[in-house]
């Protein structure tokens, strides 16, 4: 009797001893993130935030490839293995319905209350069979960049068409490198081949009356006179307003440029903004933002990006990912990134908030684009989304590059389009 009262006693202070060892284990998260920019240190700022107040949770942010294909591959690799060393993903705005089957339903982990703060197309983007696969973190629109002080200088006025930026980087173009800088270029954008320019092709057909590639009711059509005009005008500009290196430039290829001070105009996202604006950019107080040029459509357009927070299904620890991420994508959090790095808010009050406004007045002046902004189509074609965008830009990349004409290489992405995902032609 006493030996086994003196077992049990000995067997309670084992237990009791392990599990203090274990409340002093940390909890691990790893959260998946872009480093484009200073998206990185960023993420790793947020992190430090939550950790300080959760002590027992112990975060590492993981850097992933800058091109979306790129890390689309990597994050497929974890996918396919189930694999839990990733506990939260930063997903683009393009994947929840390709991605939707490896991710929790955040309303299952408080998101419910929060998700009505969110822009609700953003919310309904991320909501796949009544599941929320991710909760919006920034959006993205594609911005026109340009150098305020050379356009005054050679008395120009921002564009407002395809044309007049044309003809405004030519001029500015011309007389910088008169000036002596013979690596000046007028406009910057991304022409590599990978979603970058999915992005960048989508708005001048957009803006061109040349449709969406799929249209939104399902109807495959990019094969079309105003799509072809554009596409023969793009291609133009490589060599003459582009640097011919622009077929291999992603976003910071292109801000490295504008950033460095050679060149007049780029394609961009808002997040180029707070850095050409820091205190080591040449060309900070120097720039502005716009809409996009028009084309025949009357309007410029811009592409929906952006991204969002989505948990892990093979996560063991789904509940503390999730709080990390509802954390990370808050509206305190959200309003920080906004004020000092230029990422556009998903929580809609963010837009009216006077601290965050100063800081980034074009959150304000441009809100329209934001909310006009044109989605590609990922949805109509998912699961295939990430399949139909490599068929795009492999085809608009073939033109740039002058390896195809722009009416054969449209014609033959029709009917590829068509035999992928089996949607009619219009
Ligand atoms: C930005 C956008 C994203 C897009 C990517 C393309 O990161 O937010 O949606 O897919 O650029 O390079």
């Amino acid at each position: 009797m006493k030996l086994r009262v003196a077992v049990a006693v000995a067997l309670v202070s084992i237990l009791s001893l392990s599990s203090l060892i274990f409340a002093a284990e940390p909890v691990r998260i790893t959260i998946a993130t872009g480093a484009v920019g200073d998206e990185l240190e960023k993420s790793r700022e947020a992190a430090a935030r939550y950790m300080e107040t959760h002590p027992n949770v112990e975060i590492t942010v993981l850097d992933t490839p800058d091109m979306v294909q790129d890390r689309l591959g990597l994050y497929l690799q974890f996918f396919e293995t189930r694999s839990p060393e990733i506990d939260v993903y930063q997903i683009d705005v393009i994947w929840p319905g390709d991605l939707a089957e490896h991710f929790v339903d955040l309303y299952e982990y408080g998101a419910e209350e929060i998700a009505a703060l969110h822009f609700s197309e953003i919310i309904e983007n991320n909501t796949v069979d009544g599941r929320l696969v991710a909760i919006p973190w920034f959006t993205d629109a594609g911005l026109l960049y340009y150098r305020a002080d050379l356009l005054e200088e050679y008395g120009l006025e921002p564009p407002k068409t395809w044309d007049e930026l044309e003809a405004a980087a030519l001029k500015i173009q011309e007389g910088e490198r008169e000036k002596g800088n013979e690596d000046f270029w007028g406009y910057v954008w991304q022409g590599n081949a990978y979603e970058g320019l999915t992005c960048n092709a989508l708005e001048w057909f957009a803006s061109n009356g040349g449709g969406t590639v799929i249209d939104s009711d399902g109807v495959i059509s990019i094969f079309n006179p105003n799509a072809l005009e554009i596409l023969e005008k793009a291609a133009s500009w490589v060599g003459t307003i582009s640097p011919p290196g622009v077929i291999g430039f992603a976003e910071e290829d292109a801000r490295n440029m504008f950033q460095g001070g050679n060149a007049a105009f780029m394609r961009n996202w808002p997040y180029a903004y707070a850095l050409g604006q820091s205190k080591d950019s040449v060309i900070a107080g120097k720039f502005d933002v716009s809409p996009l040029p028009a084309g025949a459509s009357g309007a410029g357009a811009a592409t929906l990006g952006g991204w969002q927070l989505a948990v892990s299904k093979y996560s063991p620890h789904p509940e503390i990912a999730a709080d990390v991420a509802l954390f990370m994508a808050s509206y305190d959090e959200q309003k920080i990134r906004a004020i000092e790095a230029s990422y556009n808010p998903t929580i809609m009050s963010l837009y009216s908030d006077q601290e965050v406004l100063e800081a980034v007045p074009f959150f304000g002046s441009l809100y329209d684009v934001f909310i006009n902004a044109v989605a590609r189509p990922s949805t109509i074609s998912a699961p295939q989304y990430n399949e139909v965008s490599t068929l795009f830009f492999n085809a608009v990349h073939n033109v740039l590059t002058g390896k195809d004409k722009a009416a054969n290489a449209l014609e033959e992405l029709e009917l590829d389009l068509h035999d992928l995902t089996g949607l009619p032609i219009k």
